[in-house]
């Protein structure tokens, strides 16, 4: 089977490492993919953008491609699965309509809210005077949320009602593009967040491990947001009993609202949850893919064969699989990021010690590099995740940060503290 995966970060990488452990997967194809995925045996690389669509679908076509696996959310919202459908392909990733869960903050909550999903209470705007007038009766803390897709910038958590209207006015001003036609306005969370990545086949949901990320630049979770810097599954606060109640709670719900909508939603539905102090859980927001850097953390503990998953998703027989097998222990990621990252850095750096630190039982999975003339170089904010998976949460931190240190390229910066809510 040829399998092509759709994006160019960590999470691709990490979705092709696992695909091509199955003997069922002959080839997986990366459009564009990365330096990191250029160097796995039984992958290539297609210099195609996330969307060509119709440069994917031809290519898929001529080359007998027999699934399709999307990675990020932009070319989901935009319809590729929809486009690649109309052309006979199978796809793995929801359509337009269901990547709207992502897509519009104002469709999810609105989705949230009549399928009875425990949520933040919220309204939405459409013009700045009426927002601000809400957040100066509400007062602050309280969070400002950009309704479209904004590469995780368009959320604003507002410790002043004065931030909350210049985030108002910037989001209004078109700081943000179309995302900001609608603002959500929404009561501020206090708690630990969790991401719970599901499958689904639109009928039947089935939850992975859930995982905990370190969204935060700084040590001890300060500075400015980025995209991840580093990850473990499973997280401990997720207990049994509260993955029990997510399923009933949110997951179910959310699959059985989709439906009413008529959407068949094939694909991953990742609930990013805030859990109270008090043990409850509210949900923060739905993405409509795998999460980054989640999945590889989530990926190297799945025993059960990824592309059976996917396939029994994309057919709509997810009901008649056997309970996802899981390997005991934990995964941990801590993400090298180039110097400056989230504001300015420069790219082109040349990467040493892959080889050292994979030696040591790490998986280097890349998320901002490219080979040019066999040489190794930095091409992105964030550019490798040192991914291990031991018997316990402590063998696989130590053998990561072992392993990163083996790492080496001008700027290199990594938080020091990744899985410090564990201990
Ligand atoms: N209601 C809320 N209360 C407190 N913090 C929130 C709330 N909503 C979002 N956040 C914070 O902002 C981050 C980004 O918000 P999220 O809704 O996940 O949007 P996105 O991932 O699209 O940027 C969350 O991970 C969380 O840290
Ligand atoms: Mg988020």
């Amino acid at each position: 089977m040829k399998v092509l995966v759709v994006g160019n970060g960590g999470r691709e990488h990490a979705l092709a490492w696992k695909l091509l452990q199955s003997k069922q997967i002959e080839q997986v194809v990366c459009a564009p993919g990365n330096g990191g995925t250029a160097g796995i045996k039984g992958c290539q690389n297609l210099p195609l953008a996330v969307d060509d669509f119709e440069g994917i679908s031809q290519f898929a076509q001529n080359e007998g491609i027999s699934l399709v696996v999307v990675g990020p959310e932009v070319p989901l919202a935009k319809g590729i699965t929809d486009y690649l459908n109309s052309k006979g392909l199978k796809v793995f990733g929801p359509t337009r309509a269901g990547a709207q869960i992502e897509a519009s903050k104002a469709w999810a909550k609105a989705l949230m809210q009549e399928a009875g999903i425990p949520t933040a209470q919220a309204a939405v705007f459409t013009e700045a005077a009426a927002a601000k007038s809400y957040v100066k009766a509400q007062g602050a803390p309280i969070v400002v949320k950009a309704d479209g897709l904004a590469a995780g910038k368009g959320v604003i958590v507002a410790e002043t009602v004065e931030q909350a209207q210049a985030a108002i006015d910037a989001m209004f001003g078109g700081e943000f593009g179309s995302a900001g036609k609608f603002v959500v306005i929404e009561e501020c969370l206090i708690g630990e967040e969790v991401s719970v990545l599901a499958l689904t086949d639109g009928l039947t949901i089935r939850p992975l491990q859930p995982a905990q990320d370190h969204k935060r630049i700084g040590e001890g979770d300060t500075g400015e947001n980025t995209g991840g810097m580093g990850a473990y599954a499973p997280a401990p606060i997720a207990t049994k009993e509260v993955m029990a109640r997510i399923q009933k709670e949110v997951l179910e719900k959310a699959i059985a609202a989709l439906k009413a909508k008529g959407i068949d939603y094939r694909g991953v539905l990742y609930a990013g949850l805030m859990m109270t102090p008090q043990g409850d859980f509210k949900v923060l927001e739905f993405n409509c893919r795998f999460g980054d850097p989640e999945t590889q953390v989530v990926l190297p503990l799945l025993e059960t064969p990824l592309e059976e998953l996917i396939l029994a998703c994309v057919e709509q027989r997810l009901a008649e699989m056997p309970p996802i097998a899981w390997k005991q222990g934990a995964a941990v990621t801590v993400v090298a990021a180039s110097g400056g990252y989230p504001g300015a850095y420069e790219k082109g750096k040349v990467i040493t010690g892959i080889e050292q630190a994979e030696a040591l039982g790490t998986t280097v999975f890349h998320a901002g590099t490219n080979l040019n003339q066999e040489q190794l170089l930095t091409d992105g904010g964030r550019v490798l995740n040192v991914t291990a998976a031991g018997e316990t949460f402590d063998q696989a931190l130590a053998q990561a940060y072992a392993g990163i240190q083996c790492i080496h390229f001008e700027g290199m910066y990594y938080r020091r503290d990744i899985g410090h809510r564990v201990r």
